[in-house]
C-alpha cells in the first residue's frame, strides 16, 4: 500500500528536490523543458513559478493556471503532479511524472487518482487527458484509471497526441480502482 503525503512546493524542500533532479538525469523523459526549463537548475525560481501560475497563470505562454504538488513517500519526493482546473489547450486536466527509481510500484496511478479528487472537488465531472502517442506507459496508466480514449489529435510540433476522457467520481468507475 502506497502511503503518498501531497504538497504544494515550499522553500523547504530544496533537498528533496536536488535529489528528485539528480535522479532524473539518465531518464529519457525531459522532465522539465518549455517554460519549466530551468527548474533543473534554479530551485528558489521554480517554487516561486509554481506559487505564481497556481495564482496568475502565466500569459502568454500558459493561459491557465497550473497548481503544482509534490508527493511524498516519507521524505522522498516521488512524484509530480500538474492540475489545470481548466483544461490546458482544451483538452488536459493533468500531468504526472514519477522518478525513475521509484517506477512500477503504483505512483503515477495514485497521483492521477489524486488529482481526479481535486478536480471532483472543484465541480469537474470529467477530466480530460492526453499523452503521447508513443507514451505507452502514460497511456496504461490513464486507461487502468477509467479512461476512456478519444479520437487522437495532431500536436503543434507534428506529433500525435492520445486523448482521454475520465469520470472524477471513482465509483462511476468499473470495476472499482483500489491503490
Ligand atoms: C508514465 C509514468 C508516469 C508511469 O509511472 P509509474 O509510477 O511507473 O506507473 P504505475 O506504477 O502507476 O503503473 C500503473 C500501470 O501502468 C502500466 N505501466 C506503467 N509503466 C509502464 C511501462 N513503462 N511499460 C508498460 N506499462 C507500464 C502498467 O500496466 C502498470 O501496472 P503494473 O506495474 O502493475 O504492470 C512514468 O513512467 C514517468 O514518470 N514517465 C515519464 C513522465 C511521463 O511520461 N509522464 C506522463 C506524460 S503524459
Amino acid at each position: 500500500m502506497i502511503n503518498l503525503e501531497f504538497r504544494r512546493p515550499a522553500p523547504t524542500d530544496r533537498a528533496a528536490f536536488e535529489d528528485w533532479i539528480a535522479d532524473w538525469h539518465e531518464d529519457a523523459y525531459d522532465a522539465y523543458r518549455w517554460i519549466f526549463a530551468r527548474a533543473w537548475t534554479d530551485f528558489d525560481w521554480y517554487v516561486a513559478t509554481c506559487e505564481r501560475m497556481r495564482t496568475d497563470g502565466c500569459p502568454p505562454e500558459l493561459t491557465v493556471p497550473l497548481d503544482v504538488q509534490w508527493a511524498f513517500e516519507q521524505q522522498t519526493l516521488v512524484g509530480e503532479l500538474y492540475l489545470f482546473y481548466e483544461p490546458l489547450a482544451g483538452d488536459n486536466h493533468i500531468g504526472y511524472k514519477v522518478r525513475p527509481s521509484h517506477r512500477r510500484k503504483g505512483i503515477a496511478t495514485a497521483l492521477l487518482l489524486h488529482g481526479l479528487d481535486r478536480l471532483r472537488e472543484y465541480g469537474i465531472a470529467i477530466a480530460r487527458l492526453t499523452c503521447r502517442d508513443t507514451n505507452l506507459a502514460s497511456a496504461a496508466v490513464i486507461e487502468r484509471a477509467g479512461g476512456t480514449r478519444l479520437d487522437d489529435k495532431r500536436g503543434a510540433e507534428g506529433h500525435r497526441t492520445r486523448r482521454f476522457t475520465i469520470p472524477t467520481d471513482r465509483d462511476s468507475v468499473s470495476p472499482p480502482l483500489v491503490v
